[in-house]
Parts: C-alpha cells; structure tokens; sequence
C-alpha cells in the first residue's frame, strides 16, 4: 500500500521568528526560504505582513522568489490584515491566506469581550473576505487545544461553508497531552460536516514539552498537515520541530505516512537556521544536536564500533551528518581508544594498548574530553615511559 502523503507546512520565519533577539532581515530570509524551497517543505509561511513594513517586504520578495512551495502569510481576522497580506502575496505561485481567530473561553471572554457565535460569524466573514483574493486559505482556531470540541466543530464548519482549504487545530499553550489532542482530531474528522473537503493540520507548541509527541498523534488520527520549524524554535518554548516529525514518520514505516523532505538537508538546514538567527542548537537536540549521533560512554562505544545499529537507530549520513562520534572521555573504554589512534595512524598491539589505556585514564581524568591532540601527547609519554614499545 502507498503511503499517504503529510504535508510539511514551515513555520520558521513567522512563529519561528518571534523568538526574542532573532529577528531576520529580508536577505537572511530569502536565504532561508530558497533553502527549504530546495528541501522540499509544502508550505512557506513567509511572516505576518501587516505587522511590519520590514515584514511586508520580506514576505513580497519570498513570494517573487520560490517556485515551489506553497507561500503563505499571517493574518487576524481583520479585513486589513487580510488585504496587505493578499498584497505581499500577489507574485506567489502558489499564494496561501492563513486567517483565523482566537475560540477558547479565555480567548472569547479577556482578549474579544465577546460570544461565541459572534467568534463563528467573524471566522466565516474573514475566510469569505480572504476567498476574494486567493484560493487557497486556511483558517486557525487559535487555542483550540483549550476549546471544547463541539463549538470548535461549529467554528470549522463556518470556515469550511466560507470555502477555507486547511483548517488549522492550534494547541496554541501547548497544553494538550498527545491523547487528547489526537482525540480532538479524530473528534472533528467524525463530526465536522464538509471535514473530508479539507486538510487539518497541526499546529502545537511546546511549552509542556509535548509539541512533536501531539503534532503525531494529530496526523494519527487523520490531521494531514504538520507545522513546524527548524530547531524547534518558535514563541516561547517553541513549536513542533521539523526535523523531527519527518524522521519519525521515516523511521516508523507501519504508520504508512510520508513527506516531501530530503532528509539529508535537515543537519545544513539546522545549522543555517541556527547561525542567520544567532540561537544556537543544544548540544543534545534530537536529530540535530551535536550530540545526537556522538557516544561516550565504554559500554555503548565498543557497541558501537562492532556494530552501528547496537545504539543508533538512525544513520547519521541519512540527515546530512558525515559519521558518528566516538567522544573520549574518562568514561571511555580500551575499544574507542583503540578505535582513535587507529584513525590518527596509530596501530597498537595489546600490550601497547594496555600501557597506552593507563596514561589515557591519568590524563582523562583531568579533562573534559580527550581530543586529538592530548592523543599524540599520551603516545609520547607511553612511548618514553614503557618497554611495550621498545
Ligand atoms: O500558536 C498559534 O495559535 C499560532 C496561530 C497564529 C496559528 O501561531
Ligand atoms: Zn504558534
């Protein structure tokens, strides 16, 4: 059976971009654009282009730009909004409105001091609005993680009757635990008339951690988009992150779902993203972080080197990283010594080995990580100190 496509919906340089002190200028974002363009991301969303001129400009020259991927912009439910942004998008190929409005209580009650059905008639007259300018619009229901399902099934089915294409499910706090918003899901895909006309899509924050585990189990109850950005990043404790949902859906081929990703550009497109926005990656991030494919304990090294797949269970060439790292440190063993010297041009007997691993200890002991350098060092000293290699 083929397996059924998700779409890669980016969101990089607009949620992504609201990070604090990593704001992009036009050039930085082309830059990006072209680079997820080339990676094979469905969707674009360039930015929010009645927030800024900066912002209108960036999201025009992007539209000029990429070939393609969809182009999408931000908008509120706001007729001006949605005007600026069908501007900045006129020269897209493949333009997208991204329109909606806030549909949990806390959201109806402290930011519209309004009702419910004065939220669904604002839903239905924003996509009806953002229809005269472009096909293709897709509506949020933003907090929909904390709105109750039934009145969220009514707000989809006004965008849906207002001809929206993609209906965006945001656990805009990133509260939801992955059943329940897989539930909400599968909720909407049963009780939504006019639901199999359009795409859900996942929009989910971290802020519990949670963003990637419930942006699967949105796609696993029938969602067929996913937003997300490179590293992760995004308002606050970021969003869903890119490189991680399509390894997830690579590496569990029983869930019959697939993207249009080059893998092998997550690794250069992390480290872009990282340098142009000056927000490092942590070392331990998955997929992308410096250490995901790095080993450093004896036990899991001498695994290893007999055998990749005993503590991997990706190849790190499929995402763009040369190979794996046998990091030496004073937990390391006589196999990923052995393993070094051999790559630095050192072949030991088993004697050497033994005398070498004693200075090795002395001086790991002292250090952080041993590198290549303290290597030829701890050779001389074995050298001097022992007959092993007279
Ligand atoms: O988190 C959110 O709800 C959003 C919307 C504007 C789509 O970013
Ligand atoms: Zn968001």
């Amino acid at each position: 059976m083929t397996a059924e496509k998700v779409e890669i919906f980016d969101t990089t340089l607009r949620d992504g971009e609201q990070v604090p002190g990593c704001k992009l200028n036009t050039r930085q974002k082309l830059k990006i654009a072209a680079r997820l363009d080339e990676m094979g991301v469905d969707v674009i969303e360039a930015g929010f282009p009645v927030s800024s001129p900066g912002d209108f400009q960036s999201v025009t020259e992007i539209s000029k730009l990429i070939k393609n991927a969809a182009v999408c912009a931000l908008t509120r439910a706001v007729k001006e909004d949605i005007e600026i942004a069908a501007e900045a998008l006129k020269h897209a190929r493949y333009p997208r409105i991204h329109t909606g409005i806030g549909t949990s209580p806390t959201h109806i009650k402290y930011k519209f001091n309004t009702t419910e059905d004065k939220i669904i008639e604002r839903a239905f007259e924003a996509v009806s609005f953002a229809k005269l300018f472009v096909e293709d619009v897709e509506f949020y229901a933003e907090d929909a993680g904390r709105t109750d399902n039934e009145f969220l099934a009514r707000v989809c089915e006004a965008a849906i009757k207002a001809g929206a294409t993609v209906l965006n499910i945001p656990d805009t706090t990133g509260y939801c635990l992955p059943e329940e918003y897989g539930a909400k899901i599968k909720y909407l895909k049963e009780n939504v008339k006019g639901v199999d006309k359009v795409r859900l899509s996942c929009h989910c924050h971290n802020d519990l951690g949670l963003a990637t585990a419930n942006a699967i189990a949105g796609i696993m109850n029938g969602a067929r988009q996913i937003e997300c950005t490179i590293n992760g990043i995004g308002e606050r404790a970021g969003n869903t992150a890119l490189e991680e949902v399509v390894m997830i859906l690579r590496q569990h081929p029983t869930l019959n779902l697939t993207t249009n990703i080059e893998p092998r550009y997550l690794f250069s497109t992390s480290e872009l993203v990282s340098r142009e926005m000056g927000m490092f990656v942590q070392p331990n991030k998955s997929i992308v972080g410096a250490n995901a494919f790095a080993h450093s304990s004896g036990i899991h090294q001498d695994g290893v080197i007999k055998n990749r797949e005993t503590y991997e269970i990706i190849n790190p060439e499929d995402v763009g990283v040369t190979e794996s790292a046998i990091v030496l440190t004073a937990r390391s063993g006589r196999a990923a010594l052995a393993y070094r010297a051999k790559k630095m041009g050192y072949e030991l007997t088993k004697l050497q080995l033994d005398t070498v691993y004693v200075e090795f200890l002395n001086f790991a002991d002292a250090r952080k990580e041993v590198v290549d350098t303290d290597i030829h060092h701890i050779m001389e000293l074995s050298k001097k100190n022992n007959v092993a290699f007279a």
